[in-house]
C-alpha cells in the first residue's frame, strides 16, 4: 500500500505543491540586490545537507506531501558538486515531479547536457544586462561571456524554452528593458522582469529605488505591442503578455512576463515551500521563522516524523509578506541563503 499523501496546507486555504530546494548558499557572482561584494560567511560543510539527505527530503515531499514541482536554487546551484545526481534521483520518483533549475548559467556550458540527460525539464537563467561593463557593476564579476555561453548551451541541450529572469534597478539597467526583450525574442527565449525585493544582504533596499512593473511595462510598450495573454495564470507569479508579431520556434506566440512581487503581491495564490541548504523549511521567502529538519533527520527521525514537522511548518505560513507594512522586517538570511 503506498503511503497516503497529506498535503502541505495552511490555515488560509493554500496548498504548497512547489518545492524550492537551495543546494548551496555560495555564488560566483555578487549581484548587488543579493550579496555584498565581499561575500558572506558561508555555511560550513557539515551543516549542509548531504546529497543523500537532500534526496530523502525531496522524496518524502513528493511521496507524502503532494509536491509536484521541484526547483533547485542556491546561491548558485551549479556550484553544488552533486547536482546532476540529485536531479537524476528526483527524476526517478513516482509520481515524477517536474524538475527545474534557477541559475546564473556560469558553468552551464559543461553541465547543460548532463542535466538535461538526468531529467531536468526547465531552466531559469538570471540575466540583468547585455553590457559587459554593466554586468560588472551589477554583479562585481566580469562574467557576462560565461553567462551568455551558458544560455546558448541550455538552448542547445534542449532545456527549452529557455526562461530568463531580469531584475531592473532604476537608473542602473532599467533602460535595457526593451533591448533585453528584443534579444530574447530574436532567440526564442522567454523573458520575465522581477521587481527587486528587500532580500539584499546589506539591507539597502528602498521602496522608492525599486523599478516597478508598471514602469517596465511602459518602457516595453514604447517598443512593442503587448496583448493580454488569454492563458490561465493560476498560482504563477508572472503576469504574461503576448508580444504582437513575434512567435517562438514552435509557432506559439512569444510572451514576456512581469513579476510584481512587491507592487502587486500574489501571496494569496502562493503554492511554495522552501528548503534551505542546511535543511530548514521556510514557508515564505520573507519568513522570520524556520523549521529545522536537519536535526530530526540526523537524529534518526522516521519519514512520518519529518513529514509531520514539515506540514506543521507550512500550516503556520503567514497570509502575506507585508513588505508595505510599516512594521515589515527583512528576513535575516539574504536571498543567496534562502533560494529564489
Ligand atoms: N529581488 C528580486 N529578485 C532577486 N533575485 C535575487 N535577489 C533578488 C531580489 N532581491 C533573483 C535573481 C534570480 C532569482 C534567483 O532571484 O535575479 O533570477
Ligand atoms: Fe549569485 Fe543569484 Fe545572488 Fe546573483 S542573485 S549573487 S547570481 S545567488
Amino acid at each position: 500500500m503506498p503511503t497516503p499523501v497529506l498535503p502541505l496546507a495552511d490555515r488560509y486555504g493554500r496548498v504548497a505543491t512547489d518545492l524550492r530546494v537551495s543546494l548551496t548558499d555560495r555564488c560566483n557572482l555578487r549581484c548587488t540586490y543579493c550579496m555584498p561584494p565581499e561575500g558572506l560567511p558561508w555555511l560550513h560543510g557539515p551543516d549542509l545537507l548531504t546529497d543523500g539527505e537532500v534526496n530523502r527530503l525531496v522524496r518524502l515531499a513528493v511521496e507524502r506531501l503532494g509536491v509536484t514541482e521541484v526547483r533547485f536554487t542556491g546561491g548558485e546551484p551549479l556550484l553544488r558538486p552533486g547536482l546532476v545526481g540529485i536531479v537524476a534521483a528526483a527524476a526517478r520518483l513516482t509520481p515524477r515531479p517536474s524538475l527545474s533549475l534557477t541559475t546564473n548559467a556560469i558553468g552551464l556550458e559543461r553541465l547543460a547536457g548532463p542535466l538535461a540527460e538526468a531529467g531536468l525539464d526547465r531552466i531559469n537563467i538570471s540575466l540583468d544586462t547585455l553590457d559587459p561593463e554593466r554586468f560588472v557593476a551589477l554583479s562585481h564579476r566580469r562574467r557576462l561571456d560565461d553567462t551568455l555561453a551558458g544560455i546558448a548551451a541550455a538552448d542547445a541541450a534542449g532545456l527549452t524554452p529557455v526562461k530568463l529572469n531580469t531584475v531592473l534597478i532604476r537608473g542602473i539597467n532599467d533602460d535595457e528593458a526593451a533591448p533585453l526583450l528584443g534579444w530574447a525574442l530574436q532567440r526564442g527565449y522567454e523573458l520575465r522582469f522581477i521587481e527587486q525585493m528587500p532580500l539584499d544582504a546589506g539591507h539597502t533596499w528602498r521602496r522608492d529605488n525599486m523599478g516597478t512593473v508598471a514602469e517596465t511595462l511602459a518602457r516595453l510598450r514604447a517598443a512593442y505591442d503587448l496583448l493580454p495573454d488569454p492563458a490561465e495564470r493560476g498560482g504563477a507569479p508572472a503576469e504574461t503578455w503576448l508580444v504582437a508579431g513575434y512567435t517562438l520556434a514552435d509557432g506559439r506566440p512569444a510572451k514576456v512576463g512581469v513579476i510584481a512581487s512587491v507592487s502587486q503581491p500574489f501571496c494569496a495564490a502562493c503554492d511554495r515551500t522552501r528548503l534551505t541548504a542546511d535543511g530548514a523549511v521556510r514557508s515564505c521567502l520573507f519568513s522570520r521563522e524556520e523549521t529545522d529538519l536537519r536535526a530530526l533527520l540526523r537524529g534518526g527521525a522516521s519519514d512520518d516524523m519529518l513529514a509531520e514537522r514539515w506540514r506543521a511548518a507550512m500550516f503556520g505560513k503567514l497570509p502575506g509578506h507585508g513588505i508595505d507594512n510599516p512594521e515589515f522586517l527583512q528576513p535575516s538570511r539574504p536571498m543567496s541563503a534562502i533560494g529564489g
